[in-house]
């Protein structure tokens, strides 16, 4: 990231660096290209980025539906891992560079569309994200007691829409079902002592739900088997790690994998594989008062059951063999059942991205713009002039940031390319959509960086009071007050 910032230095600031002239200029009233992005996620603000520091003459606005910026870095990113949130540094002296203005609480799809913005910008970057969860499609899916891992994440980092959550962790036994990075997210908020957790900015409300929590043991259950676990070995470390707690894994699990690490399985596979063994194979004096989590392999769940107060009370789970399909190892349903106890469960089997603007081509299928490498594509598959999508509305939820980045910059350099050619529309006001569209939004209060930057100030302040980071403003009426009130 040093390095984000000495680029953006040279190429941003930098006014003695040698300035690329294009000879064709898309714009009729501009020699400026213009560019605006929809969603201020890091595939919003990398996309920006890459623009802003291979063309001197572009300029960007993101857009972004919350007061807010930052999108899952501020309420996806685990509250202790603050490390991977210092991306919001890079991105901070971006939206100061006078070349990148955020828009603030404009949901691009209900308060503008797309046909809007096409008369004010060059090209349009949707850079949403993919805001619903997977769902198992099962009975007992909706019971009270079982909630996505989207929203549980949401609620304890201060996501607005799922402040009201009120997560009821007042039983013994949580199943989690899938076995990502999040489903670990969740389990090892679930289970960290909370005195670890004061000092970081998770939210005060979800602090206090956790100081009551009687959650005693979680079990991370999978489909398929040990060598397909999604999660990485940094993520299971922590786990094997925390204190207070211990894994329960079971040896037999792992009957037979050993002799398939020998093969060509990669290098991080046979690690994380062998952290789980040796776990599973260590041996635990005393386990009185410890905290426990396991892994369930092998698993798909087929209904959830309630008990007479109709909260969920048990897990149906059907038993799965790996079969290879086309290279692919499947689950494949035995038929054979068996039935868990628990109190809670938490569904973290993917995000899900949906449409947000009619005239845009969606693939629900998939939950992404159908494009090619970033340029969006109609039913004839052929680019929409002008149209682009970056992150994971382009390519689906999978990814961490740096992935994000490398898939926004991808998208940026096709940007400049078609820029380069000729190719990018012209735009009736290009440059003037502070001037002419926002001010024409009746009744609505687009916010600045500077306006963000007052609840940014407030929240540390509160924060610091409590001794930690900051303590976020969760409500989006309270953004709106304190960003706008001199
Ligand atoms: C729980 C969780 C934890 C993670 N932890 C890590 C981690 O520790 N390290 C790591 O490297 N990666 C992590 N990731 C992955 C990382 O967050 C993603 O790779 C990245 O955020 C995807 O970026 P994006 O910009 O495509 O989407 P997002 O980050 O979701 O950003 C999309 C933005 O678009 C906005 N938006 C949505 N709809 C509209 C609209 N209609 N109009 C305007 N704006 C809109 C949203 O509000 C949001 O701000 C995590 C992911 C999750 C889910
Ligand atoms: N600390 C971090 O770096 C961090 C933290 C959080 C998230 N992230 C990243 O964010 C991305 C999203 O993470 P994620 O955990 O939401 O997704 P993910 O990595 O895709 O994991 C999803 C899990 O759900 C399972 N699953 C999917 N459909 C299922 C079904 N119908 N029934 C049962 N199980 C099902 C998958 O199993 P199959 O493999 O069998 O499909 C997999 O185990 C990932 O790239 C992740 O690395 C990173």
């Amino acid at each position: 990231m040093a390095l984000f910032a000495r680029l953006l230095r040279n190429f941003v600031f930098d006014t003695a660096a040698p300035r690329v002239r294009w000879s064709r200029c898309v714009s009729r009233n501009t020699s400026t290209f213009n560019v605006c992005v929809v969603g201020s996620g890091p595939a919003g603000f990398y996309t920006a980025y890459k623009l802003l520091k291979d063309n001197p003459d572009v300029k960007v606005d993101i857009y972004e539906k919350l007061p807010v910026p930052f999108g899952l870095v501020r309420y996806g990113v685990a509250p202790d891992h603050p490390d991977v949130k210092n991306v919001i540094n890079q991105f901070t002296e971006l939206a100061h560079s006078g070349r990148c203005t955020f828009v603030g609480n404009i949901s691009i799809g209900t308060q503008l569309t797309v046909d809007d913005l096409k008369h004010y910008y060059n090209a349009i970057v949707m850079a949403y994200g993919a805001k619903e969860e997977r769902k198992l499609g099962i009975p007992g899916e909706d019971l009270p007691g079982v909630y996505s891992a989207r929203a549980f994440v949401g609620w304890y980092n201060g996501l607005p829409e799922e402040k009201n959550l009120h997560p009821d962790l007042s039983g013994e036994r949580a199943v989690i079902f899938g076995q990502g990075n999040v489903a670990v997210d969740v389990a090892r908020i679930l289970l960290t002592p909370v005195e670890l957790l004061k000092n970081t900015d998770i939210c005060a409300h979800a602090l206090n739900t956790l100081a009551q929590s009687k959650i005693r043991r979680v079990d991370i259950v999978g489909r398929r088997g040990p060598l397909q676990v999604a999660f990485t070995i940094k993520e299971l470390r922590e786990l094997t790690k925390l204190p207070g707690c211990f894994p329960s894994l079971d040896p037999s699990d792992f009957d037979g994998i050993q002799p398939k690490l020998s093969g060509k399985v990669p290098r991080p596979r046979k690690r994380i594989t062998e952290l789980m063994i040796n776990a599973a194979n260590k041996e635990i004096i005393n386990t009185e008062g410890l905290k426990e989590w396991t892994l369930t392999f092998l698993r798909s769940p087929v209904e959830l059951l309630s008990s007479t107060d109709g909260t969920v009370s048990s897990v149906k789970l059907e038993k799965n063999r790996i079969e290879d399909r086309n290279g692919v190892p499947c689950a494949i349903g035995t038929g054979e059942m068996e039935t868990r106890d628990c109190d809670v469960v938490f569904c973290s089997i993917g995000y899900k991205g949906v449409p947000v603007d009619n005239s845009v081509p969606f693939d629900s299928d998939k939950g992404i713009i159908p494009n090619k490498d970033g340029r969006v594509l109609n039913n004839e598959g052929e680019h929409i002039p002008g149209l682009y999508c970056s992150g994971w509305v382009k390519r689906g939820p999978t990814g961490v940031i740096v992935n994000t980045m490398n898939d926004a910059f991808a998208t940026a350099h096709l940007i400049l390319m078609d820029f380069n050619d000729g190719k990018l529309p012209v735009a009736e006001y290009s440059g003037e959509a502070t001037k002419k569209l926002l001010p024409s939004i009746k009744g609505l209060d687009p916010i600045t960086f500077s306006q963000w930057e007052k609840i940014d100030h407030l929240e540390q302040q509160r924060g610091n009071e409590l001794g930690k980071p900051r303590e976020k403003v969760i409500s989006v009426e309270e953004m709106v007050t304190v960003a706008t009130t001199e």
